[in-house]
């Protein structure tokens, strides 16, 4: 068998690892390996090089992608990309196509597999929310690095008595906001599925302040929704206009507007810092490493037992296979259970 391996959407820490995994196992199994460049974008330019052991020595620990990434959706409305894809998908000589990315590139995964393509995904993302899995790899590495950074802030939080107020990222979802809020005693954490005000915000500091406090750090998800007052809705202040091809605004900047918010209406002077594409970046965590290998292992057998349309997933300690579709269908969502818990240790 000649099978494809390609990363798309936003890198993140640990798809080295599921590449070598992939490769090592289809290699022992006697199959042939391509890396396909820059996510689907690559498929549409026949962009491609063969995997071999060399090709994928000494990557494990290295963050990024070897195979470099794109937000390229070959569904995007009023092209035709997909068709162009599944004719070099045929072209190639490809029998097998693993899809290593999120809920858009599983999405594009997904629909080609309805049209006929041999696809197994693997999911990942930092956000940490895609369903059908436990967790997705890149969401440890982080959040490890988010915890790191609300740490630094305490002690300089401290230092000068003043409110930091870190934004991370989680466009839909709160997972990256919840953990490392909870991992670094964040008094209170801010995330899409729990909309807030400024002044709820205010009055959780301002109690804190009143039993002898002076600082206090405030996490807040990149895609929150924060009312700056009853009539207006940060999030739309918030929205850039310019979408990529999913239809999606880039986000970042609401650290700054809640900071500014906060000093307002209390008076405590309020700082924000925004930790972007740092928590993207660099050395995986060795639990990335191990659940990154383990998918790009399972990705590989998936494919020769001929088991298409299916997502790999962790289900408490065992790799499974999941429906591709089912796994994209919704996105999974930070639970009541999990946010209450977190909000007992605000304040
Ligand atoms: O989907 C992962 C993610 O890191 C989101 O948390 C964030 O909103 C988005 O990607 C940023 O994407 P880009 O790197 O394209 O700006």
């Amino acid at each position: 068998m000649k099978i494809g391996v390609l990363t798309g959407g936003g890198d993140c820490p640990g798809l080295n690892a599921v590449i070598r995994g992939a490769v090592r196992k289809s290699l022992l199994l006697g199959y042939e390996v391509i890396g396909i460049k820059n996510g689907w974008k690559g498929l549409l330019e026949k962009n491609y090089y063969k995997l071999d052991h060399d090709a994928i020595s000494g990557i494990l620990h290295r963050g990024g992608t070897i195979l470099g990434s794109s937000r390229t959706n070959l569904y995007e409305e009023g092209k035709n990309y997909y068709q162009l894809a599944i004719d070099n998908y045929k072209e190639m000589g490809l029998d097998a196509l693993i899809a290593i990315g999120g809920e858009d590139t599983l999405g594009v995964a997904a629909k080609l597999y309805k049209d006929g393509v041999n696809v197994i995904g693997v999911p990942k993302t930092i956000d940490n929310d895609l369903s059908g899995t436990d967790y997705t790899f890149g969401f440890d590495t982080a959040i490890n690095i988010a915890t790191d950074a609300i740490d630094r802030l305490h002690t300089t939080a401290e230092s000068h008595n003043r409110v930091l107020v870190v934004e991370v990222m989680g466009r839909h979802a709160g997972w990256i906001a919840l953990h490392a809020g909870l991992a670094g005693g964040a008094d209170i954490t801010l995330i899409p599925e729990k909309p807030s005000t400024i002044k709820e915000i205010c009055r959780v500091l301002k109690q804190r302040h009143d039993r002898g406090k002076t600082f206090s750090v405030v996490v807040v998800s990149e895609g929150a929704k924060v009312k700056i007052d009853s009539e207006e809705d940060n999030s739309l202040i918030l929205q850039n206009l310019k979408k990529d091809s999913f239809g999606h605004v880039a986000l970042g900047g609401i650290g700054n507007i809640v900071a500014d918010a906060i000093e307002n209406e209390i008076g405590y002077e309020t700082r924000a810092v925004v930790l972007g594409h740092i928590q993207r970046g660099g050395t995986p965590t060795a639990f990335d490493r191990v659940l990154g290998s383990r998918f790009g292992i399972k990705a590989a057998e998936l494919v020769h037992n001929k088991d298409f349309g299916k997502m790999t997933a962790l289900r408490g300690t065992r790799i499974v296979a999941v429906s591709l579709e089912e796994a994209v269908g919704t996105l999974k969502t930070v639970d009541d259970e999990i946010y209450n818990e977190a909000q007992i240790l605000f304040g």
